[in-house]
């Protein structure tokens, strides 16, 4: 029976850059979508950006540009990532768009005509410079527990108390530095409390949670369900709220709508029935993968917004946990705090994704990354176990039989090797339901571990059998026929297994064999009297110097300078980068500025602060140049600026700019122009 599968992940925030934590549920996510489809189902996996809110808000303020260029920006670079790690959604959407606003409306106001809307009037902390209330982590101060300084409005990073902001001593706004005070303002909720009953039973349904998820219900159960804030006061960056003007939907309010969104505009243009997935009564099955610490979120306020809306709610809730490197949480000074595009830049996606599916369960225990462990089990895994396969047979296959395998068709006498052959290929297609039954139950580590189990039966048997023996006796021609042409079949049936993980390699693996992209249900017949390409490597083994490289690259990016590339231990002349048009280019400003002073910064290992003479004004600006210039060598000289870049807030300063330097190869060269150009002239 053909199902229909509607799969999200959450959406990511669109304030910030992929990284290899995110990549734990897109990975996964999109194992499970390719799984699916490639057994045939119709299924669509649809995602967003998540793009509103105060910090988006107060994001694109700082960088002086709209929340919306803000939010296209992001979405690119979204996109790009995802792109880059193989994850591929039917739709990629965004929640500040036309059909979400449409849909946040509906569900509320069938939530208001259903009883499930309160007013009520609140006190909360107000910036009164900077005229907005303030949320939890915008407040800081000393901590009421242990007196810490600088601690968040929530909860005290030295000694873990939680606590509510107005409890802070000696508060401050971190968004202007004022003083804030409390001032009364009318909010909306949802009536969660009145939904106690509905959800009891929703989250105690069978399959609709994990047991672990399950059971955390049960003490938020007991500690009593709270009624929702899901109002905001303007100045804020999300719908407005019809009925109240000044008031928007808070960003968690349309954030899960946005997977609604998202569908409805991917229904819209492949022509797809959307009330045929969301109606109360819908046959069809709808999951979100998330991660452990948005549970509250989609195990209680979304069903029950569904529910009291007269929509449909999820099938099942997913949750995964969170990822650690080398044991410990993602650290920025450590280096292990690592964005989808540095990863990207030094190594293979597939490596991770392949790492990731290995280590991952259907519970949600944190997933560690041991970088050690990565290489190793890449290497031994996919280069010495699988890919050999195909490199041990796929030359005899070429060179004695001019590329063509057997047709099938065995002569009893001529073929030895028969019984063995016939036997592993029954284990080989036998596996297919096992391992199906693995992905399908989100059990990927299993999967892999039988994969891997197979692939030690084959490279054993090839041990046993020696082809390249039987290539020195002409007369076990036939033989070696039979075994390579196997060997081939072994590594194809292998690959279907494998593809829902390494969808790129498989594709290679498809054009290497000449054939149309493999499905499931193929590993049940075999290619035979079939003509296939040459082979030529698949997949290279890690290179831990290149993750020491990444490692590196990303401590450096802890001194936030914008215009020292990451040393390279060997000059490669990077891609030329996307065409960007006249218009695009116009937008930087960029300037002949005089350096009119160069100094040492205290504590910073790669930067120099510059004076730069704009003609008209100066800058501050801090460049990370320390390895090639001694300060007193700059002063004096000409060169090139970004004058419209945002200013950026670092350790050391505020820095007001970026001069440009050609860089790699152990070098680094300021720009300078012709002498004559003069401090504040346009370059163009
Ligand atoms: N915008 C919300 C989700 C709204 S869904 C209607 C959000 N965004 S997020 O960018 O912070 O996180 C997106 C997803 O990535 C979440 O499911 C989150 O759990 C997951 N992860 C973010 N960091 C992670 C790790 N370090 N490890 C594993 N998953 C992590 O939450
Ligand atoms: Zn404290």
């Amino acid at each position: 029976m053909t199902r229909k599968i509607l799969v999200t992940s959450a959406l990511p925030y669109a304030n910030g850059a992929i990284h290899l934590g995110h990549l734990v549920e897109y990975i996964q996510t999109d194992i499970w979508v390719r799984f699916q489809k490639s057994r045939g189902h119709q299924c669509h996996y649809v995602c967003a950006d998540d793009t509103h809110g105060t910090p988006i808000m107060l994001r694109a303020e700082k960088e002086g540009i709209t929340p919306e260029a803000l939010i296209e920006r992001v979405h690119n670079e979204h996109s790009r990532d995802f792109a880059g790690f193989h994850v591929e959604f039917d739709n990629y959407y965004s929640t500040n768009s036309p059909e979400n606003k449409q849909l946040a409306y509906d569900i509320y106001s069938k939530l208001k005509a259903n009883g499930k809307i309160a007013r009520k009037t609140i006190s909360q902390l107000f910036d009164p410079e900077k005229e907005m209330f303030l949320p939890d982590r915008f407040v800081k101060g000393e901590c009421p527990k242990c007196g810490a300084k600088d601690q968040y409005g929530d909860n005290c990073e030295v000694c873990s108390a939680t606590y509510s902001p107005t409890e802070l001593k000696n508060p401050y706004s971190a968004v202007s530095g004022a003083t804030p005070v409390l001032r009364d303002s009318e909010h909306y909720f949802f009536k969660l409390g009145e939904c106690a009953d509905f959800l009891k039973t929703w989250t105690t349904t069978p399959g609709k949670l994990q047991t672990e998820a399950s059971n955390k219900m049960q003490e938020w159960f007991e500690s009593g369900l709270t009624d929702w804030d899901i109002s905001r006061d303007a100045p804020y960056f999300g719908f407005e709220i019809p009925d109240a003007p000044g008031k928007y939907f808070y960003v968690w309010l349309d954030a899960p709508v946005g997977y609604m969104a998202s569908h409805k505009n991917l229904c819209d243009r492949l022509g797809l029935d959307f009330n045929e997935y969301w109606n109360k009564d819908s046959k069809t099955e709808l999951y979100h993968f998330i991660g452990k610490d948005i549970l509250y979120f989609h195990s209680l306020f979304w069903p029950a917004m569904l529910e009291y809306a007269g929509y449909r709610t999820p099938t099942a809730i997913f949750s995964h946990g969170f990822l650690t490197v080398d044991g410990a949480k993602m650290s920025k000074s450590r280096g292990t705090f690592i964005t989808a595009e540095s990863y990207l830049s030094h190594l293979n996606p597939e490596w991770l994704r392949y790492y990731y599916a290995a280590k991952l369960s259907n519970t949600a225990e944190d997933i560690d990354l041991n970088l050690e462990d990565f290489a190793a089990r890449v290497n031994s895994d996919l280069i010495g176990k699988y890919v050999n396969i195909a490199s041990r047979a796929a030359g005899f296959i070429s060179k004695r039989f001019e590329g063509k395998l057997h047709n099938g068709v065995f002569a009893a006498d001529d073929y030895a090797v028969m019984p063995a052959i016939v036997e592993l290929q029954k284990k080989l297609q036998g596996a297919s339901d096992s391992i199906a039954q693995h992905y399908e139950g989100r059990e990927y580590g299993r999967a892999i571990r039988e994969i891997m189990a197979l692939t030690d039966d084959i490279n054993q048997y090839v041990d046993t059998v020696k082809p390249w023996e039987m290539a020195k006796h002409p007369e076990q021609s036939a033989n070696l026929h039979a075994v390579c042409s196997f060997l081939i079949n072994a590594f194809r049936i292998l690959t279907i297994y494998l593809k829902p993980v390494l969808p790129k390699l498989a594709s290679d693996v498809e054009a290497f064999l000449n054939v149309a992209p493999v499905q499931w249900e193929d590993a049940q017949h075999l290619l035979l009297d079939h003509t296939i390409n040459t082979y030529s490597h698949l997949m290279v083994r890690i290179d831990p110097k290149n993750i020491a490289a990444m490692i590196e690259e990303n401590k450096q990016t802890l001194e936030p300078i914008s215009n020292t590339p990451a040393a390279a231990p060997s000059f490669d002349i990077p891609a030329i980068a996307e065409t960007c048009s006249i218009d695009d280019f116009m937008k930087v400003d960029l300037r002949i500025a005089r350096i009119a002073n160069a100094q040492h910064v205290e504590g910073a290992e790669k930067l120099l602060q510059l004076t730069l003479d704009l003609g008209n004004e100066t800058r501050n600006v801090f460049a990370g140049i320390k390895s090639a210039y001694k300060p007193e060598d700059l002063i004096g000289k000409h060169t090139v600026m970004v004058a419209n870049l945002a200013p950026r807030k670092m350790k050391f300063g505020m820095s007001e700019g970026m001069v440009l330097a050609a860089g790699g190869d152990g070098g680094l060269y300021i720009l300078e122009p012709h002498a004559g150009a003069k401090p504040g002239m346009r370059v163009k």
